[in-house]
């Protein structure tokens, strides 16, 4: 049933496994959304078939070549033609004008790949590795006109037992490597630190 649900438009420019998260979950009757559209700036995104198959309407309108206005006068003419209500940025990857965020703005929400204010931008987990940190995680907020600045909605918990599940996952793929290197006589202790002979 559809009727009391609100219609989202999900945009996208790749992948789609979070779009394939969000249509997975409002399958479920009393989910209060329901995708009406989604709209990709990038005609070979895969989540563009991930919708087809799910039997949700698919928009593209090509961001190339189009400066930043009138892509987004576009698109939002085409949001308000679908009567979509609410925006759901999933892994979007063009800048929006100002104007367009005041239109949508408390409307409009995106999942970004770090625990904001830390880790705004693009190549995220490799900025994230390069930085030494040792625990990271992913943020959904509303969307202003700064990138990645908007009001934090949801982190994931750092719960202790979802540190152990993914310290876990680690113990599983290391203590099988170390086992091997010690297997192999390709340790050797010296003071306090192992060497591993190649
Ligand atoms: C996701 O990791 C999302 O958090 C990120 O892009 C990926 C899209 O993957 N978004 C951003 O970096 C936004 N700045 P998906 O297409 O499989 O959902």
């Amino acid at each position: 049933m559809t009727a009391g649900k609100r219609a989202v438009a999900v945009l996208i420019s790749g992948r789609g496994s979070n779009l394939r998260a969000l249509i997975d979950a409002a399958a479920a009757d009393d989910y209060p959304a329901r995708i009406a559209l989604v709209l990709s700036n990038k005609p070979e995104a895969e989540g563009l078939e991930i919708a087809r198959a799910a039997g949700i309407a698919t928009l593209v309108i090509p961001s190339k070549g189009k400066d930043r206005a009138e892509f987004d006068a576009e698109m939002d003419a085409a949001l308000k033609a679908n009567g979509i209500e609410l925006l759901c940025l999933a892994g979007f990857m063009r800048l929006l004008t100002t104007e367009f965020v005041q239109a949508w703005y408390g409307r409009m929400i995106n999942i970004h790949p770090s625990l904001l204010p830390a880790f705004k931008g693009t190549d995220v987990h490799a900025r994230v590795v390069a930085s030494g940190v040792r625990f990271t995680g992913c943020s959904v907020h509303f969307v202003s006109p700064e990138m990645d600045e908007g009001p934090i909605i949801a982190q994931p918990e750092a719960t202790a037992e979802a540190v152990a599940a993914a310290v876990l996952e680690q113990e599983h793929v290391l203590y099988p490597q170390a086992l091997r290197l010690l297997a192999e006589g390709r340790l050797s202790i010296e003071g306090q630190r192992v060497r591993v002979k190649a």
